[in-house]
């Protein structure tokens, strides 16, 4: 599938995650075959005024593509203009955030709130798409509450003003991310517009990422949450979907290898002190769903140092040979 001029050609993208999907969870998912990635939400506010901390998120490797970044805001101009500053950063698409649930986000007029007007949705694309020369997108639930759902509306006001290609969540702003999620909103979407349609909602391993292409019609799948602990997600949606394999779920001592590794890369590019605090939850999640696990579980959440995770990393293999898991 195209977004724009940009060839996607695998079968499952990574989720914007703000707080968990940075730049080294991007590339241990891309490691393990995510088809493109969409960097942490940034503030158009922030950014236009120069606060250095949005501008530290932007940051995008260049051999981990195709990669976006994504805005919120709900000023056209001030969107079109922190676009322009993003081209700084070399994405290969923006993408604009019409979904964020949380209350500082929701309650400020962005995110979610923009659901409420696919007027203002519709001039926020058309102005951010005349500012930049790459494709634009825009990632939408399915409505602000069960009284207003609308994502077909606003996906046309999207399309009307540019908008390359739109991701739809199938939840409404008030179920945050409770279920159930409705994929047939996606269908929906996807039998109203022209452009790719992303589908986005528990799509959580080979068989739902399946299910998800079949009941919506979608172009292409979004994973969030179900990479959390789990980047081999995406290699397993593309053995099956291309080869029809289901692959097993990985060896402790292979998930281990792999947390080790984006533990590194955080420490990497955030420092020892900030990556360990983060790396608690990680840790914790590469943990998930394992019965007999919930000691480790505890032990993820008091780490310091990358000595403490290999040591914890051990013992969960050993935990694992010896059947106790
Ligand atoms: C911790 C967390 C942070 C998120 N941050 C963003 C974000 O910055 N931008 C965005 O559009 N969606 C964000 N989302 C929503 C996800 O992109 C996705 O739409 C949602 O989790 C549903 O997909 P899933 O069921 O595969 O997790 C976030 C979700 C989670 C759990």
């Amino acid at each position: 599938m195209f977004i724009g001029h940009v060839e996607i050609t695998g079968k499952a993208a990574l989720a914007p995650m703000a707080g968990v999907a940075d730049r080294a969870f991007r590339r241990i998912c891309a490691d393990h075959g995510a088809a493109c990635v969409v960097g942490e939400m940034v503030s158009s506010k922030g950014l236009t005024y120069g606060d250095r901390k949005s501008a530290e998120l932007l940051e995008l490797d260049a051999d981990i593509r195709p990669a976006a970044i994504q805005l919120f805001g709900d000023d056209p101009a001030t969107m079109a203009r922190a676009a322009v500053q993003a081209m700084d950063y070399k994405p290969d698409w923006i993408d604009i955030n019409m979904g964020c649930p949380a209350p500082k986000i929701a309650g400020n007029h962005c995110g979610s709130a923009l659901m409420r007007e696919p007027e203002l949705c519709r001039q926020i694309v058309q102005a951010v798409k005349e500012a930049v020369a790459v494709p634009v997108t825009a990632k939408i639930r399915k409505g602000y509450s069960k009284n207003e759902v609308n994502a077909v509306e606003v996906a046309l006001a999207c399309e009307a003003g540019g908008a390359d290609a739109i991701t739809v969540h199938g939840r409404t702003r008030d179920q945050m991310y409770a279920p159930p999620v409705d994929w047939d909103i996606i269908r929906q979407v996807k039998e109203a517009v022209k452009v790719p349609v992303i589908g986005n909602g528990d799509v959580v391993d080979a068989l739902s990422a399946a299910a998800m292409y079949e009941q919506t019609g979608c172009d292409l799948v979004m994973v969030g949450r179900g990479a959390l602990g789990a980047p081999w997600v995406f290699s397993q949606i593309e053995a099956y979907l291309v080869h029809g394999r289901l692959l097993p779920t990985p060896t402790m001592a292979q998930r281990m290898t792999v947390l080790l590794r984006q533990v590194e890369l955080m420490i990497a590019y955030k420092g020892e002190r900030v990556a360990m605090l983060e790396a608690r939850k990680h840790a914790a999640w590469y943990m998930n769903g394992l019965r007999g696990a919930a000691a480790f579980r505890r032990e993820a959440g008091t780490l310091s140092s990358m000595e403490e995770l290999a040591g914890l990393c051990a013992q969960l293999v050993l935990a694992e040979e010896r059947g106790e898991l």
